[in-house]
């Protein structure tokens, strides 16, 4: 039996196997029967390894659901292995690092403990909102960026006089790392949410940087897609030619997909840190070597 064993979560199956192929790796895999109460009842298939296991789930919607699972596996994987390591792609609630308005629950703290209760001693994220969620898991952790491997799918495209836009100022780095590797400038729009209604507004008047230019916006996650949807009507009215976005997780609520595109982008690219249909871009071999 292989030294390493990868625990595929039901929703992070396409990663684990990649994952158990690149670190030669013995894959067990799960099967959820979800009960009429919603409780998950998973059945696991192949041997654990001894020595360390690599679970993989991402926290996606339904978000409770899907992290008692990825609690649930990492339990498991610790009564056979000595090590344990969690990957957790898209790590769901890594929104709420923060207190930002008085009472509110800093629920990544909860999620901190839960983890290391669970029984995991490393975990691994990818493109994580903020770095501040890591700090509440007193575990080693590591937050791997997809932003070469969205870089190498846009290289393949034929943009013209190509530049970076982020729709707001949080992801200001993100941009300036992807427009790195991109060889192209970059730009971050002012964006204000409101944080009881959750509506957003571009706040940016006006930009001489984007007229007659094909624009690539990133962004860590589309959720609802209002981020993108309100950035990318702004700068067609500041005459741009395409809009392209890229983005790590594809959480894409409620139709948002189709909105964005009513709105005007030419094509979403995503990873396949969640499952959809714009999740074209491996992440599995940027996660392995952070393993390896
Ligand atoms: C916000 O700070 C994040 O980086 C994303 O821009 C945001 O979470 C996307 O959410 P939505 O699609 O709902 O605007």
């Amino acid at each position: 039996m292989s030294k390493l064993s990868v625990i595929s979560g039901k929703l992070s199956e396409d990663i684990a196997k990649r994952l158990s192929k690149k670190l030669k790796a013995n894959l067990v895999k799960s099967e959820v029967r979800i009960f009429p109460d919603g409780e998950s009842k998973i059945t696991l298939s192949g041997n654990i390894s001894k020595r360390k296991s690599i679970v993989v789930q991402s926290i996606y919607p339904p978000v409770d659901t899907n992290l008692v699972q990825a609690l649930s596996l990492i339990s498991k994987a610790k009564e056979v292995s000595s090590k344990v390591t969690a990957v957790i792609p898209y790590m769901g609630y890594a929104r709420q690092d923060r207190e930002f308005l008085p009472g509110e629950i800093v629920t990544m703290k909860v999620l901190g403990k839960l983890f290391k209760a669970a029984g995991a001693s490393k975990i691994i994220t990818v493109d994580i909102h903020s770095m501040v969620g890591l700090k509440h898991f007193n575990m080693k952790s590591k937050n791997v960026t997809a932003i070469p491997d969205l870089v190498k799918y846009f290289k393949k495209l034929s943009l013209k006089n190509p530049l970076i836009v982020s729709p707001d100022q949080g992801g200001k780095d993100r941009a300036k790392e992807f427009a790195k590797e991109f060889d192209s400038e970059y730009i971050s729009l002012e964006k204000k949410r409101d944080r009881k209604t959750g509506k957003v507004q571009i706040k940016t008047k006006n930009t001489d940087k984007v007229a007659d230019r094909d624009l690539i916006l990133v962004d860590d996650m589309i959720s609802t897609g209002e981020s993108i949807i309100k950035a990318t009507q702004f700068l067609k009215k500041q005459k741009c030619k395409r809009v392209y976005v890229a983005c790590t997780h594809a959480l894409l609520m409620n139709d948002a997909e189709k909105k964005i595109r009513k709105a005007g982008v030419t094509k979403i690219v995503c990873t396949n840190t969640i499952p959809s249909k714009t999740s074209i871009v491996d992440v599995s071999n940027t996660i392995a070597q952070a393993i390896m």
